[in-house]
């Protein structure tokens, strides 16, 4: 447990389900106020501020899609009224189309950037001036798939490893303002979203077998490093990635 989170406030994209969902969680474990963004899974939106509120936590769920410009204004003016400033961004959410990179369409390719890479730089722009105290916390979600391969990624590769380098740029523009920006380097778990890439479960049943840990990664895997990175132990760690993948990139 982290003390100097209690009470802090903190925005989670794509907080519905999967990784966001244990990180909201666990941020409100650590005495956040929440605020669950989500996109179009409103009941399971709902169901995360839920179980906040029944742990005697304060949650709320805002509805944006994070690769939309005029949502993201409308999300950020809601915050401002709700809790006035924001402490903690952990840029979760992603989106893309599974399939072959070579048949992406310019469309397919925009609306994947713009959700799964520009909006870490969006949030930011929006975040920073609603950190006070010389205290914030960015935290970008990426995968092995902005550095590697992975067949039926398609946009989303080049998408993570524009995140990557976003996430580094603002590390470095922000340190001086005392905000901490990282990221966690996710292995594969089973959520929905890997579920969609085509051979899912033989890739899935590979990564157990393979991963030294003998499991794949869990939300609360992921969940743990942000809270970690989001605490006053990780001050001097600036615009690095923590690899969480049970060892799984260790192996030839
Ligand atoms: N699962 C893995 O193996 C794995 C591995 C490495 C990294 N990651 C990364 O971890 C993050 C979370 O992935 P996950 O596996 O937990 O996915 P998931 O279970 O499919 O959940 C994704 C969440 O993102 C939301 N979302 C998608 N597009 C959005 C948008 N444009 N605006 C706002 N919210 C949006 C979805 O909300 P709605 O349902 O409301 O649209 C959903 O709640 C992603 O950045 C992913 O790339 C995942």
């Amino acid at each position: 447990m982290y003390p100097e989170l209690n009470g802090k406030h903190a925005l989670v994209t794509g907080a519905a389900r999967g990784f966001g969902r244990s990180i909201a969680v666990r941020l409100a474990k650590e005495g956040c106020k929440i605020i669950v963004n989500y996109r179009r899974s409103m009941a399971d939106a709902q169901s995360v501020v839920d179980e906040i509120k029944s742990m005697g936590g304060w949650a709320m769920a805002i509805r944006a899609d994070v690769g939309k410009e005029d949502a993201l204004d409308k999300m950020f003016e809601e915050i401002k009224t709700e809790l006035g400033y924001l402490d903690i961004v952990v840029a979760n959410a992603a989106f893309g189309v599974p399939g072959n990179l070579f048949s992406a369409t310019p469309h397919y390719w925009d609306v994947t950037l713009a959700a799964s890479a520009r909006s870490l730089l969006s949030l930011a722009q929006r975040a920073v001036p609603l950190m006070k105290n010389n205290w914030g916390r960015i935290i970008s979600i990426t995968s092995d798939g902005g550095q590697k391969v992975i067949p039926g990624y398609g946009v989303v590769g080049p998408a993570k490893a524009a995140l990557e380098s976003i996430t580094r740029g603002l590390a470095y523009e922000l340190a001086g303002k005392g905000i901490v920006v990282n990221g966690v380097l996710a292995g594969l778990a089973d959520t929905k979203s890997s579920r969609s890439i085509p051979g899912a479960d033989k890739v899935i049943e590979h990564a157990k077998f393979h991963t030294p840990a003998g499991r794949i990664v869990e939300g609360d895997d992921i969940a743990n490093t942000v809270a970690f990175l989001s605490s006053n132990e990780a001050n001097m760690i600036c615009g690095q990635f923590i690899v969480v993948d049970g060892g799984r990139s260790i192996m030839g």
